[in-house]
């Protein structure tokens, strides 16, 4: 079981021209999520790897950097050069996701893949016991502020399953439409890391917003046996 539910905040929602700010609002996350989007694999484009480094300098806790691009295999190791404490990238864009994981690892940084809401947790059949984190989309990468995919919570279980079966424990992150309504039941389902932009940004008070976010998925968590 694991030790605590962790927060990570993605910056797509935040303001970006007081980004030095926001990041500082969100001192009590575990994580800076940050969304790279290449205009190719998801049909939107944010951000890349000089606003990465800047962000990994300034940021007072580490970034988990979720690449929703076409061409891990090109990229994924310069994220991980770049700063990014934990990098994760589509098992859906790359047919060689060892090799993508080993070069990620081997510059020090955490590594994870993540999956479409449609690829089934048998894709992560061959891989599970070398990933650090596992993502589940909980809507189709592109945007924040989509509504969460009830599929996810089937999901979560097939995947905690399948870590129990094999003596793994990834950490289990989820992305898009998590907010106070449901984020007790996604951690109830299998989640510790969650992934909160409009949640968490659109609130008035952000270190508040995540620190509701942590105590209601704790009660998830607590209901695990
Ligand atoms: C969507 C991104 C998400 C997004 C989440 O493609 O990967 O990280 O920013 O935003 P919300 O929490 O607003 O759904
Ligand atoms: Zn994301």
């Amino acid at each position: 079981m694991p030790e605590d539910v962790k927060i990570a905040p993605s910056i797509l929602a935040a303001n970006f021209l007081q980004l030095g700010d926001e990041l500082d609002s969100i001192a009590n996350a575990d994580y800076v999520h940050y969304d790279v989007m290449d205009g190719h694999f998801v049909p939107n484009l944010s951000f890349g790897l000089d606003m990465l480094r800047q962000i990994a300098a300034a940021a007072p806790i580490p970034v988990d950097a979720h690449l929703m691009i076409s061409n891990p295999d090109d990229y994924a190791v310069r994220y991980a050069q770049a700063g990014a404490d934990m990098v994760t990238f589509h098992i859906e864009a790359t047919p060689h996701a060892h090799r993508v994981l080993s070069g990620i690892k081997d510059c020090g940084s955490q590594a994870g893949v993540v999956l479409c809401p449609s690829t089934p947790i048998s894709s992560l059949d061959a891989i599970i016991e070398d990933v650090d984190m596992v993502l589940l989309m909980s809507v189709n990468p592109g945007y924040g502020g989509q509504s969460f995919i009830d599929g996810t919570y089937r999901k979560l279980r097939q995947l905690a399953d399948l870590c129990d079966e094999r003596g793994v424990q990834p950490l289990i992150e989820v992305d898009g439409g998590v907010a106070a309504h449901n984020v007790e039941e996604v951690c109830a389902a299998g989640a510790n890391v969650i992934v909160a932009g409009s949640s968490v940004f659109g609130a008035p008070n952000h270190g508040a917003a995540v620190e509701q976010l942590r105590e209601l998925g704790r009660r998830g968590l607590a209901r695990r046996s």
